[in-house]
């Protein structure tokens, strides 16, 4: 899986990582000193994204070496140690099933949501296989699927004013080496833990409730996170 190498040790890939949520992923793993790949379906935007993200990492305080560089998101996934996804859910089937080979034997982390829009809001889309992790797992059978990152304002990561995040990253996932891993890869992020949260069967309720904050944040104007308490 990694070889036992520690996670700091890791090449990070973010694909979709042109997008908000995928840029503030890598911005702060790479402020934290992560070496990140970001993957677009265009190479050469993924190169451009990566540079501005090279660039506002290594101005955090604290900064030591800055490693960020864009490729395709087949070469990403190729190249990456452990990968993050970060795509649409519209896009997530298509995209993960070109990615098999590529992603064989990693830790594939998805923190993707499925949302949908009406006049009453945000709302949960129904996953055929149950959630989009465990879409992730059929598609990718040989991966260690892991979900994570989905209470993560995107708004909260780029704004690097603040320099400490407040929260927890509910992790689950049904291979114990990987979940860990994932636990100490969102210890990374200042100020936040990895908390195990069960088996990917899950996931579902990990996804959904981002539609929760979602509506906690546009009645209160907030970027609301979850903080799990007494562990
Ligand atoms: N935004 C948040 O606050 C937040 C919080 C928690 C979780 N999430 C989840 O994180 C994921 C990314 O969120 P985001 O707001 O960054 O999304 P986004 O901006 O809509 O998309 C991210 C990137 O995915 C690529 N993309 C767009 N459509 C695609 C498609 N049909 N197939 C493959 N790639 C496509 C684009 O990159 P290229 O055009 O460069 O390929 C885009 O820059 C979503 O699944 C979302 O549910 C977001």
């Amino acid at each position: 899986m990694t070889d036992g190498r520690a996670v700091e040790d890791l090449v990070v890939g973010v694909l979709g990582g042109t997008g908000p949520q995928g840029r503030g992923l890598a911005v702060r793993l790479a402020a934290a000193g992560q070496r990140v790949l970001l993957g677009s379906r265009d190479a050469e935007r993924a190169e451009e994204v990566a540079t501005e993200v090279a660039a506002r990492a290594a101005a955090v305080a604290g900064a030591g070496e800055v490693s960020v560089r864009g490729g395709s998101n087949v070469d990403v996934a190729g190249a990456a140690d452990l990968v993050v996804i970060a795509v649409p859910y519209a896009g997530h089937a298509d995209t993960l099933a070109e990615l098999a080979t590529p992603l064989a034997g990693k830790v594939v982390v998805d923190c993707v949501v499925p949302m949908g829009w009406d006049e009453l809001g945000a709302y949960v889309l129904d996953v055929v296989e149950g959630s989009v992790c465990q879409q992730a797992a059929v598609l990718l059978p040989d991966s260690h699927v892991v979900g994570a990152f989905h209470h993560l304002s995107a708004v909260t990561l780029e704004d690097l004013s603040q320099p400490t995040l407040e929260g927890d990253v509910m992790v689950v996932g049904d291979v114990r080496e990987a979940t860990d891993l994932v636990q100490a890869l969102a210890g990374r992020l200042p100020g936040m833990r990895g908390v195990y949260a069960g088996r990917l069967r899950n996931a579902r309720q990990v996804e959904a409730l981002t539609i929760n904050l979602v509506s906690v944040n546009r009645r209160y104007k907030a970027h609301a996170g979850v903080r799990i308490t007494d562990v």
